[in-house]
């Protein structure tokens, strides 16, 4: 254990509270990297700085937020955590300056230093919280007479172990919400479906009775009478009002749940079939570079088609007057244990959802259509949800809006 960072808190009093407070006024994950590495950029002169962070499988260090760098250079890279590297940076507890400090390089997995010379890294920096490394950050110069003084070296780890623990302190709280969100979510449709049981099934019984007088009195009236037309009418009506009390009822029944072996690819397909007509109407594009090959997974084949139909079927409401769906579907993942997960994606190239409504999208009942129900989407939900999988809307307004739909998947 070294002395250094408590000498640098002593000597960089300023520096260092300053820095802190920049942290403590950034909660979102993503732009608190950003806010560190301009910071550690504009206070130590690297043109280089890539934060790394741990993968949520724990096995190795990811890139999150990089200045400077090509991102060509920084797609696929990661760092083993249990590398020589990360196991020095641990064990250490301190910078590693690579040009100074060539017999520790020399020591390092042969990976590990064909890519800090590749991208001309001259400094690793450990972010450690209590004695867990959960980060490296790496800082790189195409000068290779950059330096960092021993002074500044004791300010960077400093300053990196305070920005290690806001990283883990803000990817908790993004946690927290996440969840917060989707208890909110569940809650909600529970009491939607309570309610609903009770009404649909005094809904139907008088539904029942109106159509059928109806079906009694049709016949009395001629092919060519005015009469019959406004009955006919009246049927479909009250067809559409029991389409809507079924709707209903399936928030209550989210156990009717009969899984097979199915392959995604193909339901997508099929599904996509059922909406190329209204599209062509409405003079909308499709655009659907398809998988080849198979997706499999074990789940309803009817629900999740119902899913797609009414994302695809939103996607198309949201634009009228014409424009492009454009939908995709690709495996990811492949950990070696055969767990993988399938993203659908359907964007659409409508009005876009403003941000005040985007957590609302999936509330029963929440509709800005007239003839809407706003119950298309919380079904949705909980039958991704019943499959294991999670529903995501991205939107922006003027541009559009992307779902994406990702399910466990076999193989
Ligand atoms: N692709 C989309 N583009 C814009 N708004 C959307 C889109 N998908 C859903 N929405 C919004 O979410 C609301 C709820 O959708 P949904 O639950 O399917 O109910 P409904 O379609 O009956 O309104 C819609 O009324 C609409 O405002
Ligand atoms: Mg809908």
């Amino acid at each position: 254990m070294r002395l250094r960072r408590s000498g640098g808190e002593t000597k960089h009093p300023r520096i260092i509270t300053d820095f802190n407070r920049t942290l403590l006024l950034v909660a979102d994950p993503d732009s608190l990297q950003a806010s560190v590495a301009v910071r550690f950029q504009e206070l130590f002169g690297s043109e280089r700085v890539l934060i790394l962070q741990l993968d949520s499988r724990q096995l190795s260090f990811l890139p999150g937020f990089s200045l400077g760098f090509d991102p060509s250079d920084i797609g696929g890279l990661m760092l083993e955590r249990r590398g020589a590297l990360a196991r020095w940076l641990l064990v250490n507890e301190s910078v590693l300056k690579v040009d100074q400090q060539r017999d520790v390089v020399g020591c390092l997995d042969q990976a590990e230093r064909s890519l800090l010379s590749r991208l001309q890294i001259r400094v690793c920096v450990p972010l450690l919280v209590l004695n867990r490394l959960t980060g490296i950050m790496l800082l790189g110069s195409k000068d290779d007479k950059w330096r960092l003084s021993e002074e500044q070296a004791d300010l960077l780890q400093a300053l990196a172990g305070q920005a290690g623990l806001a990283f883990e302190n803000a990817a908790l709280h993004r946690e927290q919400r996440d969840r917060l969100r989707r208890l909110y979510r569940a809650e909600r449709l529970a009491a939607a479906g309570q309610l609903a049981a009770g009404v649909a099934h005094e809904i139907r019984n008088p539904l029942t009775s109106i159509r059928s007088t109806i079906q009694y009195v049709l016949p009395s009236f001629g092919e060519s009478d005015q009469k019959r037309g406004l009955l006919q009418e009246l049927l479909s009506e009250v067809d559409r009002i029991d389409r809507i009390v079924n709707d209903l009822l399936t928030l209550t029944r989210p156990t009717d749940f009969h899984p097979i072996d199915m392959n995604l690819v193909e339901l997508l397909d099929h599904t996509l079939l059922l909406i190329g007509p209204q599209a062509r109407k409405q003079g909308v594009d499709i655009v659907y570079p398809r998988e080849q090959g198979e997706l499999n997974l074990r789940g309803d084949m009817a629900q999740l088609k119902q899913v797609l139909l009414n994302v695809l079927l939103n996607a198309l409401q949201a634009m009228p007057e014409g424009g492009t769906l454009t939908v995709s579907v690709a495996g990811k993942g492949g950990d070696g244990t055969g767990l993988q997960v399938a993203d659908v994606r359907i964007t659409d190239t409508g009005a876009g959802i403003p941000p005040e409504h985007i957590d609302k999208v999936f509330d029963p009942f929440f509709t800005l259509k007239k003839e809407g129900t706003g119950l298309g989407l919380s079904i949705s939900y909980s039958i991704i949800q019943q499959h294991d999988g999670d529903i995501e809307f991205q939107s922006e307004v003027g541009r559009g809006t992307t779902v994406i739909i990702r399910l466990p998947v076999s193989g």
